[in-house]
Order: C-alpha cells, then sequence, then structure tokens
C-alpha cells in the first residue's frame, strides 16, 4: 500500500545502472557460419544468450529489457529460415515461459502480433498472462516490430481521437503522441546495445531511443554472456548523460534538472 511518505520520498534510481536496456540480438547467421552450420543453429544457441542477459539483468537491478527478436523487415529473409524462426519462437516460449515466471519476470511482447500464426498469437497471449503479476523485470521481446510501424500506429491512434472529436490537432504533443507508443507505461531505453559488429539501428525503438546510450559490441549474439554483457553495464555506468546540458550543469544539479528535463 503507498504511503504518503512513500510519495513525498518517489523511489531513489542508482544512475549508473540502467532502468531499461534495449538489445539488438545480432550476428546468429555469421556465428553458424563460422562454424560450418545452418544459420538456423546460430538462432538456436542465441537461446542461451538471452537466459544469461535476462539473469544478469535481474542480477545488476534493471528493471525492463527489450530484447529485438524478429524486425518487420525480416519477413524478407528465405521462407525456410522464417518458418524455423516461428517454429523456434514457439518452442522457446513453451519451455521459458515457466521458467520466467518462477524468476518474476513479466513478459510481454510488443510488434504487430496478428501477422503470425494464430497459435503463436494464442502462446504468447499465454506467456503473458501467465507472468503478468511478476515485478522482478519486465521482459518485453520484440516481434515482427519496427520503430517506423510504432510511430505510425501512434497516429493512426491519434488521427482517430481528432475524428471522433476527442481530440483537438493543436493538443497534439510529444507526450500525447508518446503515450500511444507501443510501451508508454515503462521509462525509455537508457542503454540501447547492438551486438554483432553492425552500427546500425535497423529500425528498432526509433522515437523512444532518442536520448538512449549507444553501445556496440562486436561480440556475435550466440556469444553474448553474462560477463560481455556486464562489460556494457559497466561502460554504461561510466557515461554522463547530459539531456542538452553542460557537463558542470549536469555535475552540479543532478538528478532533480535532468529528471525536468526529461519529464
Ligand atoms: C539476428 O541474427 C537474429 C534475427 C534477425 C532474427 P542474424 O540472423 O541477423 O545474424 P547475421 O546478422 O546474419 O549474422
Ligand atoms: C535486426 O537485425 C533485427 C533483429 C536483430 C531482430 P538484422 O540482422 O535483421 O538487421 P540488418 O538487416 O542487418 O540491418
Ligand atoms: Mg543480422
Amino acid at each position: 500500500m503507498e504511503t504518503a511518505s512513500d510519495v513525498a520520498h518517489p523511489p531513489v534510481f542508482d544512475p549508473r545502472v540502467p532502468r531499461h536496456v534495449a538489445i539488438i540480438m545480432d550476428g546468429n547467421g555469421r556465428w553458424a557460419k563460422q562454424r560450418g552450420r545452418p544459420r538456423t543453429a546460430g538462432h538456436r544457441e542465441g537461446v542461451k544468450s538471452v537466459r544469461a542477459v535476462v539473469e544478469e539483468s535481474v542480477r545488476r537491478g534493471v528493471e525492463t529489457l527489450t530484447l529485438f527478436a524478429f524486425s518487420s523487415e525480416n519477413w524478407r529473409r528465405p521462407r525456410t529460415e522464417v518458418n524455423i524462426l516461428m517454429e523456434l519462437f514457439m518452442t522457446a516460449l513453451r519451455s521459458e515461459a515457466r521458467r520466467l515466471n518462477e524468476n518474476g519476470v513479466c513478459l510481454r511482447v510488443i510488434g504487430e502480433r496478428g501477422a503470425f500464426p494464430e497459435k503463436l498469437q494464442q502462446r504468447i497471449a499465454e506467456a503473458e498472462a501467465l507472468t503478468a503479476d511478476n515485478t522482478r523485470l519486465n521482459l518485453q521481446v520484440a516481434a515482427n516490430y519496427g520503430g517506423r510501424w510504432d510511430i505510425v500506429q501512434a497516429v493512426r491512434q491519434l488521427a482517430l481521437d481528432v475524428q471522433a472529436g476527442w481530440l483537438d490537432p493543436s493538443q497534439i504533443d510529444e507526450r500525447r503522441l508518446a503515450d500511444r507508443l507501443s510501451f508508454p507505461d515503462l521509462p525509455e531505453p537508457d542503454l540501447f546495445i547492438r551486438t554483432g559488429g553492425e552500427q546500425r539501428l535497423s529500425n528498432f525503438v526509433l522515437w523512444q531511443s532518442a536520448y538512449s546510450e549507444l553501445y556496440f559490441s562486436d561480440v556475435l549474439w550466440p556469444d553474448f554472456d553474462a560477463a560481455a554483457y556486464g562489460q556494457a553495464l559497466d561502460d554504461y555506468a561510466r557515461r554522463q548523460r547530459r539531456f542538452g546540458l553542460t557537463g558542470d550543469q549536469v555535475e552540479q544539479t543532478v538528478p532533480a534538472l535532468v529528471d525536468s528535463c526529461v519529464g
């Protein structure tokens, strides 16, 4: 139950620990190719890295972890690879949901799930329902997700509100648009990691990463273990986030001023 003193003293966050980490899990295909194995072997191996990163997030006090599992553009891959990815998603949901639940992880899938096979949509809904009340870590899996898709679906909702007469176009601002994106209830990613050596965003969380700290690792996703992830978290801990302020201002006035800037 919330008491008067909780309200007077909102939770204090350690600024060295990112509240929200978003990861592009890239490099599965190359990992497999290096071993003379089919690309899908890399995807299977990547599930172990997911486990490691989830566990390390809990251990380090990260509140939300968003993993890019399948982009809106990944449908362009060979049909056999797409099918195997769908199967892998199904089996991973089955095998991991109970374990996630036991570890207090709340699972949510973001993206346009209507494009997935009916059975997969059902399995997603079941896993989300099973873990809905957990609070140790929010795990968001971005599947058939695209940053541009997210912005467009938010704009469409606003347009419908205007059409219905609930909203005047002059009232549309950043806050109202952000409220219609995929995870308005969670903080924006503080740390944005991409494994696999490429240095691009590939249409992952675009709006929400406006002020994320970027970290690119050459490690291929199946090799990205707790230690590699720990290095990214340690690197983040050493950074100074300025949000448009000067370094001196940040040193003198954090966290109140920074909070008022990111609102
Ligand atoms: C990321 O690894 C997984 C998905 C996009 C599903 P890739 O499959 O893109 O691996 P590389 O980039 O080809 O090595
Ligand atoms: C981004 O990786 C998508 C996921 C990791 C799910 P890609 O491997 O698809 O990105 P590009 O195509 O190389 O930019
Ligand atoms: Mg790739």
